[in-house]
């Protein structure tokens, strides 16, 4: 195993307090609790309110991230925003982030589109900018106000997403045997049309409530090539780092979907006990999933020192992507 160059010094979650149960969304479009349970595992996701932007969801996760690693905005001189629906079209997510959190102006700030897998994007993105000594400390934040995209007459979409924000703080490991120790990214650009927006989400070419301007979903294809994809990614840098399946205490998987999840567990042969599953409670929130769930899992004790934590996501792209790290 090589030498981790930097390290997550700190991790923070935010979730609207608007719950949306399945029973909610039954009055909305045709659907019901029971199929929402039995086909995604999801119980209730949580939903923005009209004046809440992505950066505000961001705002808190990011600080709660800071009060966790000990430092304060000024420490900050990278923050890179993973998201893919931003406040606005034009600046980025990152510099109106920024802006709220009080980090200086010197230094650099922007966004990442990964879509799901952003998170390990801006995670890769930042940890390479750290371990070049250009930058000493990184604020990583996925933040995603979904309830916006998503086309509330689609009940083939509209049940899967939710709204939220994680962040992880990072630095330079000072430990040689503390951090991440790699980080495998992937996308499959011929297959982009299978998750989309056609449009973008503010085209003013299409009218309001047109389905161009909304998240559009092959939901049987992705469903196969999200485990396909996931499982290969995992193996890969299972493979890369030299580590067996059974030395990994916690996956963190991307929150889409409970048997996604389950069909990973099994490719890699691993009890499901060593998966950590928060999508009964948020649906997807893609960019924000992997983060809300490491911070979870930090803060409810599943992650203790020396563990071999394991992350790995998929989304629209088609990207998908694996980091390992020792906590
Ligand atoms: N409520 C009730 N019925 C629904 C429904 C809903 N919310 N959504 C779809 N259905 C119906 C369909 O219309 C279809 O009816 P039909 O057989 O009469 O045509 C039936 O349920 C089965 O649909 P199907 O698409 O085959 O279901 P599925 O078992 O593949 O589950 C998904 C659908 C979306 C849950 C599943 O394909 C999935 O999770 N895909 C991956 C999505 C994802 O994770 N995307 C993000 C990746 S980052």
């Amino acid at each position: 195993m090589p030498t981790p160059s930097t390290v997550i010094l700190g991790t923070g979650s935010f979730a609207p307090s608007r719950i949306m149960t399945n029973d909610d969304l039954s009055r909305i479009v045709d659907t019901s609790d029971e199929w929402i349970r039995t086909r995604t595992g999801i119980r209730e996701r949580r939903i923005a309110g009209p004046s809440e932007k992505a950066s505000d969801l961001g705002v808190e996760a990011a600080r709660r991230a800071l009060t966790d690693a000990g430092l304060t905005p000024a420490d900050i001189d990278l923050l890179v925003v993973a998201t893919f629906t931003p406040d606005q079209p034009l600046p980025s997510c990152a510099s109106l982030l920024q802006k709220k959190l009080g980090i200086p102006t010197r230094s650099a700030c922007f966004d990442v589109n990964a879509a799901c897998t952003g998170f390990l994007y801006a995670l890769d993105v930042a940890s390479a900018m750290i371990a070049s000594g250009r930058y000493r400390r990184a604020l990583v934040v996925g933040t995603e106000k979904l309830s916006e995209v998503v086309d509330w007459e689609d009940r083939t979409t509209c049940v899967l997403f939710g709204d939220g924000a994680g962040a992880a703080v990072i630095g330079a490991s000072e430990e040689p045997d503390r951090g991440l120790l790699g980080c495998l990214l992937g996308c499959d650009g011929s297959s982009a049309d299978l998750l989309c927006i056609p449009g973008g989400p503010r085209d003013p070419a299409s009218p309001p409530g047109a389905r161009s301007d909304r998240l559009q979903m092959k939901g049987r294809e992705i469903f196969k090539l999200a485990v396909r994809c996931m499982d290969e990614s995992a193996r890969d840098i299972l493979e890369q780092q030299h580590v067996r399946a059974d030395q990994i205490s916690l996956v963190i998987p991307h929150q889409a979907n409970q048997r996604i999840i389950d069909a990973i567990a099994e490719y890699l042969e691993l009890p499901a006990d060593r998966f950590f599953v928060n999508v009964d409670r948020f649906g997807n929130t893609s960019a924000a999933s992997i983060p809300i769930a490491l911070d979870e899992a930090r803060r409810a004790g599943r992650i203790k020192r020396g563990d071999l934590v394991l992350l790995v996501a998929f989304g629209a792209g088609l990207t998908y992507g694996s980091a390992l790290l020792r906590w």
